[in-house]
């Protein structure tokens, strides 16, 4: 039986670990081949560690063990030329273009962080999505499809503003808010070609992004130096269904329906994963 995006091509960024590697892992086993990019380095303001080259290399392996392409690349999002270049060199292989899915992204939380925190998660998380998206736009056509990454903290009040996560905080809430009306903006645009927009908006999500010790700190401020333990019961009082995150695949699979044809007159949509958090924040949205 066909799979779900057969013989399409995705280019996915912050492919190496995490929600990328589950996305380029779950196109994949449904047919697609992918060109993938990651960093593969750190960020000083961001107070995690991100993704290795050998991280990359094990997504390439998982692509190919469910049967399919893979080009890795490493790449950042906020470099436009290596960017193009990439997926130039991507599509020169494998031959198209059909779905990108602009998913890196870092959150460098704190009130220890310097202002330039605040730029940093905007460079990546919102003007490296736009990157994204302009280095794959002119090898997209008719049918084609564009993911891209923001947050449940991107449409609250409150959340990643508060002053206490410090300026990276506030930066990866504006860039998020900032992905929402991007998406929504953009879709518009491109719906005469038959080009799709839309977000996945995930709420916790088990990665290292949300499992480091700068989130933990947001989630037990109350506390010097909260583990994994600690945070448990902070993390489920986020979401109205009582999980404490979602799984990669979760997003995965809300990935995998905006990118197959089975969306095809999906666009502008902003697809929350989030457990319900976004209707146990506020009822500001809700039906008369
Ligand atoms: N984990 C959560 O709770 C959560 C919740 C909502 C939204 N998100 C969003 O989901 C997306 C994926 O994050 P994740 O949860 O998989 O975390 P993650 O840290 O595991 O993965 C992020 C990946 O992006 C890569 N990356 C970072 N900066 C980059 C750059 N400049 N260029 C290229 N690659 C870069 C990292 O190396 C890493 O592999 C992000 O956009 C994040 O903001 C995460």
């Amino acid at each position: 039986m066909a799979g779900r995006v057969e013989n399409k091509v995705a280019f996915i960024t912050g492919a190496a670990r995490g929600q990328g590697r589950s996305h380029a892992v779950r196109l994949a086993q449904e047919g697609a081949d992918i060109i993938a990019v990651d960093l593969c380095a750190d960020i000083e303001s961001n107070h995690y560690a991100l993704a290795r080259e050998s991280d990359l290399a094990e997504t390439a392996r998982l692509v190919e063990k469910a049967g399919r392409r893979i080009l890795t690349r490493t790449v950042d999002v906020r470099d436009r030329g290596p960017l193009a270049a990439a997926v130039e060199e991507g599509v020169a292989e494998l031959g198209r273009l059909d779905i990108v899915v602009a998913n890196a992204g870092i959150a460098p939380l704190g009130g220890d962080v310097e202002p330039v925190g605040f730029l940093d998660a905007v460079a990546v998380n919102l003007v490296g999505v736009i990157n994204t998206v302009e280095a794959a736009y002119p090898h997209l056509g008719t049918g084609a499809s564009i993911v891209c990454t923001g947050s449940a903290a991107g449409l609250m009040h409150g959340g990643a503003d508060n002053p206490q996560n410090g300026p990276g905080g506030s930066g990866y809430s504006h860039s998020k808010r900032g992905i929402a009306r991007f998406v929504h903006d953009l879709a518009l645009q491109l719906a005469p070609r038959f080009i799709r927009v839309n977000a996945v908006h995930p709420t916790n999500c088990d990665t290292d992004m949300l499992q480091s010790a700068p989130m933990y700190r947001v989630f037990r401020p109350d506390l010097a130096d909260p583990r994994r333990e600690d945070v448990e019961e902070a993390f489920r009082s986020l979401q109205a269904m009582p999980v404490p995150f979602v799984e990669p695949s979760d997003i995965s699979n809300a990935v995998l329906f905006l990118a197959s044809d089975e969306s095809r007159y999906v666009t502008g949509l902003q697809l929350k994963v989030d457990a319900g958090a976004l209707l146990a924040m506020s009822t500001s949205g809700a039906p008369a």
